[in-house]
């Protein structure tokens, strides 16, 4: 076996910053001050409640993953974040309606005190949002501010190491240009105030510049491009998006491989959800659905492979919706209708129906990809795209000229199997025993 990766220990504090301080990250952060107060369990958290697997079966070593691992523990962990809103994360939290207001009343002296900086923000790029909260200066300016932000951030909390995590709303779809090929070009952008330079990139661009890890929770293109690549690899901070895999794509990836496993044959697969909190408004804006389409689109042809497959999934008719609909607030629902066919091309339906909490499933991953991130920066892995973390993603971000993969149990695998390799552990390949 090779030479054992030297980890460097998990001492002092990590700050996590999320850009976006919404549902998403005010359920994150009150959860995880529920937990450290013993109120809640981690539940869908798997680096607090995982289990790993290391050698032979009969040798019966399955560890907790925070066991295994050195990570940051939760006491470690300090949060801030900006957004365009001055709300609290107490406020942002009982605005959100996801946790309990009982519980968030318990946890209110804390929960106040975390309070979001002055955002980078600009309404050309959502839509559907108006705020005050807002910097303003040049592209290159802003970039410059974020960056002290998070000096200012790290000083006064304590901080040896940061992570960010994008917890902000769906921007519009933007595809790379020639400002997106370089490192030189991205700033000199930056400069020029270039349009196709979105508040997102500006974040990740800050933090990628300052040797942070950066994760993408959302769709839009943010840190998923070839300057922002190659900054990543000379700063030696780790990337990783787009999208968290929860909800109706969550199920999808669940079900999917198992008809595939077993070759049934699929005809259509019709998706539709109804939500009202504000990702729901925001995705009511055609420009900020298209980016979410593309992502939520893009899972069943890979996991699928209708090329390999084409009498099983060649006519497969692929339809997704978002209906804003605020009654629900963030209790969305999905239905799922799957027109299946077996035997004899027989046909079948399957009819799923979510009543799914989005907030309640994205915030372990919150949690998970920045304690990870962050076990990889120490472990001195290579800066820019992380792979083993496509665990969490709707469209995981690929090296140039590899599909992504979208399978949650291959996913799950290469997770472990990193986390083994890491550690000097035997990957598990099921082989033997
Ligand atoms: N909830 C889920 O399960 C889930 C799943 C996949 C992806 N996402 C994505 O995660 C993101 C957050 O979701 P949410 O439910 O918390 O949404 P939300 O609308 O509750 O929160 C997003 C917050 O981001 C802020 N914001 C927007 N642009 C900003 C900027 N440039 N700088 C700082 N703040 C900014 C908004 O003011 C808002 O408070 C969305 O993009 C959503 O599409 C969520």
């Amino acid at each position: 076996m090779a030479d054992k990766i030297q980890i460097a220990p998990a001492s002092g504090k990590l700050g996590i910053l999320t850009p976006g301080m919404g549902a998403v990250s005010s359920t994150f952060i009150a959860g995880v001050h529920a937990i450290r107060a013993g109120l809640r369990l981690p539940i869908g958290s798997f680096t607090q409640m995982g289990h790993i697997r290391l050698g032979k079966r009969a040798e019966e070593r399955q560890p907790l993953v925070k066991n295994f691992v050195p990570l940051t523990e939760l006491n470690d962990i300090e949060f801030g974040g900006w957004d365009i809103f001055t709300d609290s994360v107490y406020d942002a939290a009982v605005n959100a309606g996801v946790l309990e207001k009982e519980l968030l009343d318990q946890l209110k002296p804390e929960l106040e005190q975390i309070k979001p900086m002055t955002a980078v923000f600009d309404q050309y790029y959502v839509k559907k949002l108006e705020g005050t909260h807002v910097k303003t200066g040049t592209k290159w300016e802003l970039a410059q501010a974020l960056m002290q932000d998070m000096e200012n951030f790290k000083k006064e909390k304590g901080c040896d190491r940061l992570v960010m995590v994008w917890c902000g709303s769906t921007e519009i779809y933007l595809q790379p240009s020639d400002v997106h090929q370089t490192v030189a070009a991205f700033e000199q952008g930056l400069k020029d105030d270039h349009k196709d330079i979105a508040p997102s990139m500006i974040y990740a661009y800050a933090a990628i510049k300052m040797g942070v890890p950066y994760a993408n929770g959302a769709p839009n293109l943010s840190a998923d491009f070839p300057a922002l690549e190659e900054l990543a690899k000379e700063t030696r901070s780790g990337t990783c998006g787009k999208d968290f895999k929860t909800g109706q794509t969550l199920m999808k990836t669940i079900l999917a491989p198992g008809f595939k496993a077993r070759q049934i044959g699929i005809a259509g697969w019709f998706s539709t959800n109804i939500l009202g909190n504000r990702d729901g408004e925001v995705l009511d804006d055609p420009e900020s659905f298209k980016t979410k389409e593309e992502s939520k689109l893009s899972v069943l042809d890979t996991i699928l492979q209708p090329d390999l497959y084409p009498d099983l999934y060649g006519d497969l008719y692929h339809k997704v919706r978002i209906n804003y609909y605020p009654p629900r607030g963030d209790n969305k629902e999905g239905w799922d209708n799957i027109d299946i066919f077996g035997w004899c091309g027989r046909p079948m339906q399957i009819k799923v129906d979510f009543l799914c909490r989005d907030s309640i499933l994205a915030a372990p991953l919150v949690l998970d990809m920045a304690l990870l991130l962050d076990l990889g920066k120490r472990a001195g892995l290579p800066g820019g795209i992380q792979e083993w973390l496509s665990f969490y993603f709707k469209s995981p971000v690929m090296p140039a000229g590899l599909e992504a993969e979208h399978d949650l149990f291959i996913q799950q695998t290469k997770l472990k199997n990193t986390l083994r390799w890491l550690m000097n552990e035997e990957a598990v390949t099921h082989l033997e025993d």
